[in-house]
This record gives structure tokens, C-alpha cells and sequence, in this order.
């Protein structure tokens, strides 16, 4: 039978299946397993089905056994993962697209709208009992309605935020790395990354995290971005430089962001960023909805077995291994 290390408990829908196919042993702590963990685990299986917090190095891949052809991973970004050393050892690595798509979206947009009408600060107020009357001044936010959506990245999520902008009327407006081809019905302008950033009242960050994009948001970009702006991140915190956001956010040169990712994650206890009221910040729950993650679980493990019976994966972020 072969054996596979699956770095984190993930829904049973994909567990089951798996353990019925092969040897499973899967990591039950909360924190994710150590890096002696899985260089020990790497050495001695044929598959590793892992998360987006295992850092899958050259150092690690260099470690796996000769008959590890196969790592699947539980998320659609693998920016944690060597590709080039993955196949170079000719391992093919998977991932989930499309099944957390709708999912992240969703958390894309109420990222934006509760940053929008700065939902966290007056929820606060309210759960510290200060509500003491109705006012006609507090907790002004920003228009949603009618307002302009910039979106970096218009990929699978990218436009699927931006179909959710429709139904607020909004102007979408788009930066992407390659000429897209949108779906019918589906209205947006493609501009220059400064064109964007100068036009947008929300900037929605849904790039992949590559060299290309590392501190994307920079203090460039966010002086060229509104007053009124707000910056949501539901794509890799490193896009984003965080010194400068929070020089931006103080400032006022920007009215606030929204993150459900960080530089690094977590986000230190004693980040300055926590301390600003115009920040919202939430632990990386963009797939996290019960359809989605029971999708990824399914196609994480139909990865995962295509690599150990030797098939090709359904879906894989490597296809180059195929040569
Ligand atoms: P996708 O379909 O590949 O879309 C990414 C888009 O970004 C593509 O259109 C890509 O263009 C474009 N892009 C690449 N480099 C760029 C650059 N330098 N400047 C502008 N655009 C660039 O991926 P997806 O499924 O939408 O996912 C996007 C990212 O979201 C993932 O990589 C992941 O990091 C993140 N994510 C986060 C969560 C969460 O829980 N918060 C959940 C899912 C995904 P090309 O076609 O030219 O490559
Ligand atoms: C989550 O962040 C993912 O990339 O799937
Ligand atoms: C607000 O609650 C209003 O009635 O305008």
C-alpha cells in the first residue's frame, strides 16, 4: 500500500476516500507540523497532501524519497512551493482552483463593504457600550454603491468579484498581467496599474504572489491611490508592503484597508497595524466556507491519488513535469 502524510486534518469527505485507497497518516495538531516534521515525513512516502503554511522548499524537495512523485496541495496559490525543484524531481504538484473561487469572492466583497462602512469600529462601539443615541456624524463611511472597483489580477476570483460588482452598479476597472478575455455580459476597463490605482475607490488585490508582484502596493502605489480608498487583500500579504500601508493608513493618504492576508501570517501580536481603526483584519478565511472546503478536500485527494497510481493530475500547478 502506498503511504501518504497529510500535513493537517482537512474534512472527512477527503480523508475517508483516501484512507480506503492507501497508508494515511495525517498531522492532528493545530500549528502545523515542524520542519524536522516534514523532512522526516518527506523521506519515507509516496505522496504529501499539504497546506499553504508547510513551507515546501529546495531544501525540503531535496529530502523526498525516490518515489514521492506527487504533492497535492489543500489551496489554489502554491506560492509556498518550489515548482522548479518540484519538477526538476519530477514530482507533479496539485492544487484547487476554481472550487473556492465563489468563496473567496464572497469574502472579497464583504471585506470591502465592511471596511466601506466601517463595520468593525462601530460594531466595537457597540459590544464596549458606547451607543447612546443616534447620530448624525459617527462612523461616515464610504459609497459602495455607484463607486469605482479596481481590480489587480483578473483571474478566476478577480472576475468574480467583479460580477458581484454589478449588482452595486459599480465601474470595474482592471490591471492584469495578460490580455483577458472576459465572459459575456461582464463589463470592465483594462487600465495601466497607475491608471487604476488613480481611479479606484476600492483596489482588490487578486495576484498570484510571484517575484513580479512582491510589494505590488507599495509607497508608489498608495500615494497615487485616492483619499477615499480602500485597499482589500484577500490574495498573498506579500503583495502589499506593510510599512508603507501603515504610513498610508495613519496618514490618511488612504481612508482604509482590509486584509484577510499578511506579511507574515499571523500577523504579530504587537503589529501597529492592529492599532489603527481604519484596518480590518481577518486569519486567512477566504476559502473557508463548508461547500468550499469540502470541494478543495475532494480535489486535493483526486490529485493526490492521480500522482500515486501515476496518472496525470486533474489539476496541476506544474504542468511542465509532463515535459
Ligand atoms: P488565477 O485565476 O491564476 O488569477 C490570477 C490572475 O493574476 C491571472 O489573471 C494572472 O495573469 C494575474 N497576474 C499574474 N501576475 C500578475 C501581475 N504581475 N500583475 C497583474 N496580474 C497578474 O488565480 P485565482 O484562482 O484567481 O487566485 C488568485 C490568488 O488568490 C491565488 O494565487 C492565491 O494566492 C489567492 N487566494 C487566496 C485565498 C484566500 O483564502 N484569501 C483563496 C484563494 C486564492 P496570468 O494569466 O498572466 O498569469
Ligand atoms: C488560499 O489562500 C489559497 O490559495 O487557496
Ligand atoms: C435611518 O434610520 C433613517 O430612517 O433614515
Amino acid at each position: 500500500m502506498k503511504k501518504v502524510f497529510v500535513t493537517r486534518q482537512i474534512p472527512d469527505i477527503g480523508l475517508d476516500r483516501l484512507r480506503q485507497a492507501c497508508e494515511v497518516e495525517v498531522w492532528e495538531e493545530e500549528l502545523p507540523p515542524p520542519d524536522e516534521v516534514l523532512q522526516e515525513a518527506i523521506g519515507r512516502v509516496d505522496g504529501l497532501l499539504c497546506m499553504l503554511t508547510d513551507k515546501i522548499d529546495a531544501a525540503l524537495i531535496a529530502k523526498a524519497a525516490p518515489d514521492l512523485h506527487v504533492i497535492s496541495q489543500y489551496a489554489v496559490g502554491v506560492d509556498n512551493i518550489d515548482l522548479k525543484a518540484a519538477t526538476k524531481k519530477a514530482i507533479a504538484v496539485g492544487h484547487t482552483p476554481d472550487v473556492l473561487t465563489e468563496a473567496t469572492a464572497d469574502l472579497a466583497f464583504a471585506l470591502l463593504m465592511a471596511a466601506a462602512r466601517r463595520l468593525n469600529e462601530a460594531a466595537q462601539f457597540v459590544y464596549e457600550a458606547n451607543w447612546r443615541t443616534w447620530s448624525p456624524t459617527a462612523f461616515i463611511g464610504q459609497d459602495v454603491y455607484g463607486a469605482t472597483l479596481g481590480i489587480i489580477g483578473m483571474g478566476r476570483i478577480g472576475q468574480a468579484v467583479a460580477k458581484r460588482a454589478r449588482g452595486f452598479d459599480m465601474r470595474v476597472v482592471y490591471h492584469s498581467r495578460s490580455a483577458v478575455t472576459l465572459p459575456e455580459g461582464l463589463d470592465a476597463e483594462a487600465l495601466s496599474l497607475d491608471e487604476l490605482l488613480t481611479q479606484a475607490d476600492f483596489v482588490s488585490l487578486h495576484a498570484p504572489l510571484t517575484l513580479e508582484t512582491t510589494h505590488l502596493i507599495d509607497a508608489w502605489a498608495l500615494r497615487l491611490m485616492k483619499p477615499n480608498a480602500i485597499l482589500v487583500n484577500t490574495a498573498r500579504g506579500g503583495l502589499v508592503d506593510h510599512q508603507a500601508l501603515l504610513a498610508a493608513l495613519k496618514s490618511g493618504q488612504i481612508a482604509g484597508a482590509a486584509l484577510d492576508v499578511t506579511e507574515p501570517e499571523p500577523i504579530p501580536d504587537n503589529a501597529p497595524l492592529l492599532d489603527l481603526p481604519n484596518c480590518l483584519i481577518v486569519p486567512h478565511i477566504g476559502s473557508a466556507s463548508v461547500r468550499a472546503r469540502q470541494r478543495m478536500a475532494k480535489m486535493a485527494v483526486d490529485n493526490l491519488l492521480a500522482g500515486l497510481e501515476g496518472r496525470r493530475l486533474p489539476y496541476c500547478a506544474n504542468p511542465e513535469v509532463y515535459g
